[in-house]
């Protein structure tokens, strides 16, 4: 015996609505009277070219059928006289007829009088259903606007012309954003708004306010979807509108994207944008705790045991006299044990240097000998944050290709004790770490950087591919966010609450079912409810089906869909520039950079305080490395409508722009302690 329970039995049918049956009954009359009319011809043409029409959704052949409908009564109008004739032949041959309708009035024609009847008639009448063929297109409108619409139908349509009506809006935005002003409201302009709720428009135009960039922005989307031009806008504005130095760490990118970056850059107004590793950093600035935490962050342990090893040994190293370490050739030295043991040599703590076993403190120093090999005197060069108003740090083309990560922590901690440190407190800085999860190791410590540099004027701005991409830390990096950023990606679920939650209706329409088999169908019975829920103000379809350049601003529990506006090349000037002056001085560092004379006066003064003299190995000037691919230094900067390129030397920042780094700057405030500032 079978175990199934019985099907359930179909539920008795819903009876039509009155409004249904009478927009059926009235149709079913008036495709009769048209048969008549008109002739099967152009009815059957009508329905033909209905279908076709109803094919498309962008009402584009609708257009077209109306047209050939009014060329086709152009024509009729045109010969009205033969119809006329028609018609009137017609009425004369047929009025006999109507003695049926009104026997009283007329005699009707007897039965064995019809065929002869109808022999005199049909001509007229196939002139007249020929005729009507002309009418053809407009009969199919006419067919296609007064067939009952089944719930489903009219749904269909409605959404059809939402997505419409957003496609328009979508091409409108993509032209405006050729024309996007640099700032709107004394904000930098992003692009063209396309909806939300999220308040910072000014006119037709979407900007990211300043005290927002201040905080640091999460920047989500698959690959090819515009992370990397929404980054470059944010860098532009940041530098042009607010006057900001602005860095990019490019984890990931290419020579195109520094070459794009620089011409953002030059387009903002900075001339001079230095570009790692084609010109060496100086990764060396601080004191012996600014070293060690930098040096710290980047080796991974599994082992607490070898991480206090490590940090042990890092430390003797960095504290030895005559002070900490300036280059990684004096670190690497200094990593050896009985050189260490020579430098502190009637010192106390040699004695806590016999506490270290050899192959231990060799394996450590294995590790950062490998790091900086792999570097090849990268760290050991000249500039860093506060010498440069722009610059391009890009960590891939590296040879050991597992060092990229290192090197991005490296220099992260550097940028930290940056601004923590050497830089003025009034002075705002962006920092733009692309691909992020590149060199992501711990969310948490990325968290804590990001908080803290943001108090002290510093903006952080991390690309990822994805939310998952972000690690295990990815809610910590997120919940301390200023902002996020969307574009399309396939994991928005989690991200999109952030936006808030909206009330809305939805709308509930009773059906009624007709037919029999498959081919029943659901026609509106005219009576419907409305029920109000909260849902996600941005439906996560709406992120996933986001095209190249267009994102979702989310910051506050408010959200704005737009398209970004990319950064343009300035206009060129109808005047030729003036040749540059020639250079006063020759400039400070060779390798890639001019810097101007303020900035060389302050790079003398910080490196005569900061520099003790270089203790052995003697290290050689660091010159461009064979390790990495070299770049050529991009093109001078185009000149500004209406104004001169200004010469390398004497190049000063536009009006708002971040000044040259002011004189001096504290290198080594001393005292503070690990991971604190
Ligand atoms: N705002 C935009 N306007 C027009 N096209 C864009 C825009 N942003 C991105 N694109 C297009 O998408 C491509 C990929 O952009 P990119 O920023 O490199 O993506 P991602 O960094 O996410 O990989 C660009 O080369 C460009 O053709
Ligand atoms: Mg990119």
């Amino acid at each position: 015996m079978s175990t199934l329970a019985p099907l359930p039995s179909r539920p008795t049918r819903r009876p039509l609505a009155p409004q249904t049956v009478q927009e059926q009954q009235s149709r079913l009359v008036s495709l009769a009277l048209l048969l008549i009319l008109t002739g099967p011809g152009a009815l059957m043409l009508a329905g033909l070219l209905a279908a076709f029409v109803q094919a498309d959704r962008t009402q584009r052949r609708a257009r077209w059928c109306a047209l050939l409908g009014l060329a086709g009564l152009a024509v009729i109008a045109f010969r009205w006289r033969h119809l006329e004739a028609t018609l009137t032949s017609l009425t004369r041959t047929t009025q006999p007829l109507l003695g049926y309708l009104q026997p009283s009035l007329i005699t009707p024609p007897s039965p064995a009088a019809l065929p002869a009847l109808f022999h005199q008639s049909w001509p007229d009448v196939m002139h007249l259903w020929l005729t009507m063929l002309l009418l053809a297109p407009l009969l199919a409108l006419y067919l296609q606007n007064t067939r009952v619409k089944t719930a489903e139908d009219r749904e269909r349509e409605r959404l059809a012309r939402d997505t419409a009506r957003d496609q328009r809006a979508l091409q409108r935005a993509q032209h405006q954003c050729a024309t996007a002003p640099d700032a709107a409201g004394g904000s930098l302009v992003l692009g063209v708004p396309l909806g939300g709720d999220l308040a910072w428009s000014h006119g037709a135009w979407f900007t990211y306010p300043a005290a927002n960039l201040g905080r640091h922005l999460v920047l989500i989307g698959a690959s090819n979807t515009g992370k990397t031009e929404t980054s470059k806008r944010l860098a532009y504005g940041a530098a042009r509108t607010y006057g900001w130095r602005v860095f990019y760490l490019d984890c990931k990118g290419d020579e195109a994207t520094a070459a794009e970056f620089t011409r953002a850059m030059h387009t903002a107004g900075i001339a001079h944008v230095a570009h790692f590793p084609t010109t060496t950093y100086d990764g060396w600035r601080g004191d012996s705790t600014a070293i060690l935490n930098r040096l710290l962050a980047v080796l991974d342990y599994t082992e607490p045991y070898y991480r206090d090893m490590t940090k042990l040994l890092l430390s003797l190293a960095v504290d030895a006299p005559p002070g900490p370490p300036r280059s990684s050739e004096e670190l690497l030295a200094r990593l050896r044990l009985e050189h260490l043991l020579t430098l502190y040599r009637g010192h106390p703590e040699a004695q806590e240097l016999t506490g270290l076993r050899k192959e231990d403190a060799q394996a450590a120093a294995n590790r950062y000998r490998s790091f900086f090999r792999a570097l090849r005197g990268g760290l050991d060069g000249r500039w860093a944050f506060e010498d440069v108003a722009a610059g391009y740090l890009l960590l891939k083309g590296l040879e050991l290709r597992d060092q990229t990560a290192s090197l991005g922590r490296y220099l992260l901690e550097d940028f930290a004790h940056y601004v923590a440190v050497r830089k003025p407190p009034d002075e705002r800085v962006l920092l733009i770490i692309d691909e992020f999860p590149a060199i992501a190791v711990g969310g948490a410590n990325a968290a804590t950087l990001f908080e803290m540099v943001r108090f002290r004027g510093a903006g952080v701005i991390v690309t990822a591919q994805s939310y998952a991409g972000m690690g295990s830390d990815a809610d910590r990096i997120l919940g301390a966010a200023g902002g996020v950023i969307l574009h399309q990606c396939a994991d928005p679920e989690r991200l999109l609450p952030r936006a808030g939650l909206q009330v809305s209706f939805q709308r509930r329409i009773s059906v009624a079912e007709r037919g029999m088999g498959r081919g029943v169908k659901e026609y509106a019975l005219g009576e419907g409810s409305l029920a109000v829920q909260d849902s996600l103000k941005i439906h996560p379809d709406m992120v996933k089906r986001l095209q190249p350049g267009e994102c979702v601003v989310i910051a506050g529990g408010a959200a704005q869909h737009i398209r970004v506006s990319r950064v343009r090349p300035p206009r060129r000037s109808p005047r030729p520039p003036r040749p540059a002056a020639p250079p006063v001085t020759p400039p400070l560092i060779t390798d890639g950079i001019a810097l101007d004379d303020a900035t060389r006066q302050r790079c003398r003064t910080v490196a005569a305080r900061r520099m003790p003299p270089r203790s052995s190995p003697a290290v050689p000037d660091p010159t461009p490395d064979a390790a990495f691919t070299p770049t050529p230094d991009p093109a001078p900067p185009p000149p500004r409508a209406g104004g001169p390129t200004p010469p390398p030397e004497a190049a000063a920042p536009a009006p708002g722009l971040a000044a040259p780094p002011s004189l001096p700057r504290p290198a080594d405030p001393g005292g503070s302690d690990i991971a604190e500032y």
